[in-house]
């Protein structure tokens, strides 16, 4: 019997050794050098390879032509780490395609043609530490909460791409940030930009090229201008400059400042009144009692 199971081992460790590697499912035309990481960099794809194993943690798709990734695509990989989708053709991310990724650490986006990144793109990926966005020609929109949740990201890049503004509230929640990459944006040095320009001359030990390496346009003849070489005191036309929607805050929060003073006037009147009336009741009462 016991020598019968000896022969029998090595080729029950073969079967079951091929049996898993069946099992794990490599997409063709793709590496998997080992058991969680697919490696599909530069196959000429047009589509996300197929089958992937959902244990995967590392996905490389850089260097291919993929134009979409579906929406519930981090639900199904919920153990991807690394995403790296590096020059492909992305142009949107469907809403809620990234929310869902709680342990994405690291994720490339860069070279693609994406051209806006929509307000709660990134709302559960709490884990993210690098985020590439650069070489996005045409990403000329970053929305004001785009980045809200990324509370681990420390290291942001969106340089070389359309943006010629940035809202200063998408950099406010990076409460880990400790670098981030501007340069190669169109800025333009409008009122609009007095704000992120304060912001970046607080935060200019996170530019890798610092105050020099940004340029933008001035918005009298676009002639180029390092913000190096300008200061707040450049934007201080600026400072008296209200937008509408300002205009219409001040305006309204006047009016209802002055309805509830005159609500509480009126309120304190009454009040005064009633106790006036209480008290001389109150006498009335005694004075009978007395009788
Ligand atoms: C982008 O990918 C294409 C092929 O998919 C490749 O030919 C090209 O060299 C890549 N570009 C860069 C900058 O790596
Ligand atoms: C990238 O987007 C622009 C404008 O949205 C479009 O004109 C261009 O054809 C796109 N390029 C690719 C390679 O998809």
């Amino acid at each position: 019997m016991l020598p019968c199971i000896n022969w029998l081992q090595p080729f029950l460790a073969l079967l079951s050794s091929t049996l898993l590697t069946r099992g794990h499912n490599c997409p063709s035309s793709c590496l998997c050098p080992d058991h969680h990481t697919v490696d599909c960099q530069g196959q000429g794809l047009t589509s996300l390879p197929s089958p992937i194993p959902l244990d995967v943690r590392r996905l490389l798709l850089s260097d291919n032509w993929i134009p979409w990734i579906p929406s519930d695509f981090l639900v199904l990989y919920s153990d991807l780490v690394y995403l790296d989708l590096r020059n492909n053709s992305l142009s949107v991310l469907e809403p809620g395609t990234l929310s869902t990724s709680s342990r994405l650490v690291f994720l490339d986006l860069g070279s693609n043609n994406l051209t806006e990144i929509q307000s709660g793109t990134f709302v559960e990926s709490r884990s993210l530490i690098k985020l590439r966005l650069g070489n996005n020609p045409y990403l000329s929109l970053v929305e004001e909460d785009a980045f809200l949740g990324l509370t681990s990201l420390r290291e942001l890049e969106l340089e070389r791409n359309g943006l010629q503004g940035l809202d200063v509230g998408v950099l406010e929640p990076l409460t880990s940030l400790r670098v981030v990459r501007l340069e190669g944006n169109p800025w333009v040095c409008n009122c609009h930009f007095a704000k992120l320009f304060v912001w970046l001359t607080e935060n200019c030990h996170k530019l890798p090229m610092g105050m020099e390496g940004l340029q933008c346009s001035l918005p009298m003849d676009g002639s180029l201008m390092s913000l190096s070489l300008l200061s707040e005191a450049s934007f201080r036309e600026c400072r008296g400059y209200l937008s509408l929607t300002d205009i219409l805050i001040v305006i309204f929060s006047g009016i209802s400042v002055s309805v509830v003073a005159i609500i509480a006037s009126f309120f304190l009147a009454s009040m005064v009144h009633c106790f006036q009336r209480l008290g001389k009741a109150g006498q009335a009462d005694e004075e009978e009692g007395n009788d």
